[in-house]
């Protein structure tokens, strides 16, 4: 009898236990159907709404284009071939979680690109994974967005307050930064000739040089980058690396996984030295301002320092009177600094390269530099850049064919209307491309040339609206162009014041000047480094 009830308890807990898992079993094969249904229901409905764009050929109906997007050379002839095909847009998905039109045609950027930048969301699908460089701006723990990546009422808010420190009058005091920064670039060049090194790879170098003056217009800082190590600006370096290596390996994209890899160690340690720093200054500034008894308008600034980013945007109050926190300016600065920094230097590079290879636009370019500088006992770049009106068409012209920034993405609160009576629904990421709009044979008669005539203003034919959009375009411009503008014309007249500029030998591709491979990661940068021949001018005078 005893056996018998044992056997039967056994039994019946067996029951029982098979019970709960059955039940909890369906529960999550139920949740698990619903999930997909609904996703399948929303693909099927993105689908439907987005057949008025073509489609170019998919891996599969399920996972689409995934995987078709390449960060390489070849993923640039595909856009090639993309425009040639399409002309102006096509739909794109990638498996059923992400629906995307791309669009690369004047007529249809210009609409997304104008649109209220209330409606306007900003959308990065790395940001769903830790992924986007500008993510992790804001101090730990601390709630909220930079300018690039918050959206509708506090993007409006930040963006009001930001942008007096790119008024004209203050990028005027950053011209004699960029001469400085550009100076020591130019004597580590010369030492480099010096000692037989006449090939140089232009990223490694240029880099340096825009975070030094970066660092130098934002915080007053003086880094001596250049010259030896800095913790910061190394901290720097390694975080915009390590993001590249992340989104490459799919397994780092879980954050669980990330922050227990090395690479990931690392990360948390250099994104601490960058919080560190900005806390530490935007601090002892504010501290330094009161002590100082600054007025609203700033004016009792000590006259001895010209006003940075920082004291500019401590002291900005939008209509009640209400400034940035401690935390917004942190985030705001560290927002600048990346996105400043690479941006400007791939703009630098290219438009050397490209200057490198077509001789006579650079022997024309240095004779209007020449020119400006006549009389001038030093060599000092002004703020009379604008009278560099060849110059400046051969640097538009690079950012045209080498722009630094590869696309731009965005969602919109409601339906969008574009040519030929197709919407982009609700919710789609439009993906603009601006190498595609760069590209596009329709626009541009051959697109692949170098040609700066194309901006020279008497041109009758004129540049189409949204035909040239290196910075984007409309409300959610880049709020940095200006100055960028200002840093390339100073670099770009006072190297080739310099030095003589030819294609350089990238050593990897043992001892070949040609074949130099695109590789847009970031922005848009050369694989094995872009490489130059520099050989220096007029060195007595120089010295
Ligand atoms: C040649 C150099 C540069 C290029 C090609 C460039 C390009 C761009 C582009 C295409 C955008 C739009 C991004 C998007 O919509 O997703 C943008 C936004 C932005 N850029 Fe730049 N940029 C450059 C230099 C700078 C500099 C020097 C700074 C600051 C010092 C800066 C700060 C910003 C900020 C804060 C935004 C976000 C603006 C907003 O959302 O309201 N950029 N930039």
């Amino acid at each position: 009898m005893p056996l018998l009830q044992v056997v039967l308890s056994q039994v019946l807990s067996w029951r029982c236990l098979c019970q709960v898992l059955f039940v909890v079993g369906t529960g999550l094969a139920a949740v698990v159907a619903a999930w997909t249904a609904r996703l399948l229901v929303r693909h099927a409905w993105f689908m439907h709404r987005l057949s008025c764009f073509s489609k170019p050929p998919a891996n599969s109906w399920i996972l689409g284009h995934l995987g078709q997007m390449r960060s390489t050379e070849e993923g640039l002839l595909d856009v090639d071939e993309l425009v040639q095909t399409y002309k102006h847009s096509c739909s794109w998905f990638l498996g059923p979680f992400y629906h995307l039109v791309r669009l690369f045609h004047p007529d249809y950027v210009k609409p997304l690109l104008m649109a209220p930048g209330t409606m306007t969301a900003h959308h990065f699908p790395s940001a769903d994974f830790n992924l986007h460089p500008r993510l992790h701006l804001y101090p730990p723990n601390i709630p909220g967005h930079s300018l690039l990546l918050s959206n509708g009422e506090e993007w409006s808010r930040k963006r009001r307050l930001l942008t007096p420190a790119f008024h004209f009058d203050i990028l005027k005091n950053y011209v004699a930064i960029f001469n400085t920064s550009t100076d020591t670039m130019h004597e580590k060049w010369r030492r480099l000739v010096a000692e037989g090194t006449t090939n140089i790879e232009m990223f490694d170098q240029v880099i340096l040089m825009t975070l030094d003056s970066l660092l130098k217009c934002a915080f007053s800082y003086n880094s001596n980058c250049q010259q030896s190590t800095s913790e910061y600006v190394s901290a720097i370096v390694e975080l915009s690396d390590l993001i590249i290596d992340r989104r490459q390996r799919i397994l780092h994209h879980c954050d669980w996984i990330y922050w227990k890899t090395e690479q990931g160690k690392r990360f948390k340690k250099a994104l601490s030295i960058v919080h560190r720093f900005t806390r530490e200054v935007v601090q002892k500034r504010r501290a330094l301002i009161s002590q100082q008894g600054a007025t609203e308008t700033g004016s009792t600034i000590a006259p001895q320092r010209k006003k940075d980013f920082v004291d500019i945007i401590l002291l900005s109050k939008d209509e009640d009177g209400q400034g940035l926190t401690d935390e917004e300016i942190q985030a705001e600065a560290n927002t600048f600094m990346f996105a400043g920094h690479d941006t400007t230097a791939s703009a630098i590079c290219w438009t050397l390269y490209n200057l490198a290879r077509h001789d006579h636009y650079q022997e024309k370019c240095r004779q209007e530099v020449m020119e400006l500088m006549q009389g001038r006992d030093e060599h000092k770049v002004e703020e009379d850049l604008s009278s560099l009106p060849f110059t400046t068409m051969c640097i538009r012209e690079s950012l045209r064919l080498h722009a630094p920034v590869q696309a731009v993405t965005r969602r919109y609160t409601q339906d969008m209307a574009l040519p030929g009576g197709c919407t982009v629904p609700t919710g789609a990421i439009c993906l603009v491309s601006i190498y595609g709009t760069h590209h596009n044979p329709d626009v541009w008669t051959n697109p692949h040339d170098f040609d700066p005539l194309r901006f020279d203003p008497t041109n009758k034919e004129g540049l189409a609206s949204h035909a040239f959009i290196p910075f984007s375009s409309g409300p959610r411009n880049c709020i940095g162009q200006k100055f960028a503008l200002a840093e390339l014309r100073v670099v770009v007249a006072l190297t080739l014041l310099r030095f003589r500029l030819s294609p350089g030998v990238n050593p990897e591709l043992g001892g070949s000047v040609r074949g130099v491979r695109r590789l847009p990661q970031l922005v848009l940068r050369a694989e094995g480094g872009l490489w130059l021949q520099v050989e220096p001018l007029n060195q007595q005078e120089d010295t």
